[in-house]
């Protein structure tokens, strides 16, 4: 079967070198993939051999994964963070990021061909993941990878990266000469989020973990404040303008909301609406969670003259052309710590419930 599929990329890419022609349809009608079969564990993840993959849409893309990361999203949905959503589409297969070669493209793609290597994200509530040997992405959810990375490299980035972008650029819209506070810098959003905001010429200061002080700096943060430091504000110097919070927690809001200039933005990633529709089911849940957000804003506007924001990943072509460009010139990177073949997706999926490995994990397609 799989010698049959190989046969048939290779007639794809050959037909594409010589011109014959432009869109091809969807031959693989299955695949390889890594499902969740219910919620729980590393070990209800199983490899199935024959997964349907559907018909391509006009403005889609089939991929052939060859690396795809980990992010903390799917242990949660593994979990079951999300099942108001995801419940009903189960058995589904995990992942948002993706490496590969585009072995077919819809009708109305007109920016990709096949035989190019390309990465990209899936929005965080898409049906259909990427942990399978093919995936299934829209032409605007997709870049050309730069040559000068790995597709290990690569598939580390877009999830991460498009979070950060959505924060800096589409929410907070930071500027030149603007100070951002990272709370968390250490993680794979954390390292993009200095990355971005240093390339767009803002002053960077972050909280991270001991371990992560280098890297922090590396990246282009003026300061890196160990977490544990006693008084972290008094520790943290001056204010700023916006506050990416990848922590969330009662300490690291209050944190951030103090360190803000008024008319500054407060940005954390750890928004309530999906647990909230998981504990009171979707009709009451998101209600809930825009009444309790509605609440802050006003609360934080009259007490500080700020905004406060959840903010969510989001595909955004813009954001990956950014982000491209950004690794092009070698201005971003987000560091992969280690591999695994996807064969052994329990294994990597238990050493990061375990925190064993501390930065990107990424497994990877033959
Ligand atoms: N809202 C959204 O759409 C969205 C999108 C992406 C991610 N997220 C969330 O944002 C967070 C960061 O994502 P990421 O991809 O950057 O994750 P990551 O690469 O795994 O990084 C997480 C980092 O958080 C730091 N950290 C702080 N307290 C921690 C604790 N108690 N346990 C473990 N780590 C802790 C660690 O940095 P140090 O090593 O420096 O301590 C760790 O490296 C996750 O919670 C994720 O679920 C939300």
């Amino acid at each position: 079967m799989y010698a049959k599929w190989r046969g048939w990329e290779a007639a794809a890419a050959a037909a594409w070198a010589v011109g014959q022609f432009r869109f091809v349809t969807t031959a693989a009608t299955t695949c390889r993939a890594v499902v969740l079969p219910r919620f729980g564990s590393s070990e209800v993840l199983e490899i199935r051999p024959f997964v349907a993959v559907p018909e391509l849409k006009p403005r889609e893309v089939l991929v052939r994964a060859r690396a795809v990361s980990i992010n903390p999203l799917d242990l949660r949905m593994r979990s079951g963070y999300g099942r108001s959503i995801f419940e009903p589409l189960l058995p589904l297969i995990l992942g948002r990021d993706v490496s590969g070669e585009v072995v077919a493209v819809g009708a109305s793609v007109s920016s990709l061909n096949v035989g190019q290597e390309v990465f990209g994200a899936l929005h965080p509530t898409a049906e259909r993941g990427t942990y399978a040997d093919y995936a299934i992405l829209s032409e605007d959810q997709l870049s050309v990878k730069p040559s000068s990375i790995s597709h290990v490299e690569a598939s580390a980035i877009p999830f991460a990266a498009l979070t950060a972008w959505r924060a800096l650029r589409s929410t907070a819209r930071i500027t030149k000469g603007q100070r951002l506070l990272v709370l968390g810098g250490g993680g794979a959003v954390g390292l993009a989020a200095i990355q971005l905001a240093v390339a767009a010429g803002c002053n960077v200061s972050a909280t991270c973990g001991n371990k992560s002080i280098e890297r922090v700096l590396e990246v282009g943060a003026e300061e890196a404040i160990d977490y544990k430091t006693k008084d972290i504000q008094l520790a943290i110097k001056g204010q700023f303008e916006a506050v990416l919070d990848t922590i969330g927690i009662p300490e690291t809001e209050r944190l951030g909301i103090n360190v803000l200039n008024r008319g500054g933005h407060y940005m954390t990633l750890q928004g309530e609406a999906a647990s909230l529709a998981d504990r009171y089911g979707l009709a009451i849940g998101l209600p809930v969670a825009t009444a309790i957000l509605l609440k802050k804003q006003l609360q934080y506007r009259y007490s500080h003259g700020i905004d406060y924001w959840w903010t969510y990943m989001r595909s955004d072509a813009e954001g990956l052309d950014e982000i491209r460009r950004l690794l092009e010139d070698g201005k971003m990177k987000i560091p992969v710590e280690k591999t695994f073949p996807i064969t052994e997706v329990r294994q990597a999926h238990e050493v990061k419930d375990r925190r064993l490995v501390p930065g990107k994990v990424v497994l990877e397609l033959d």
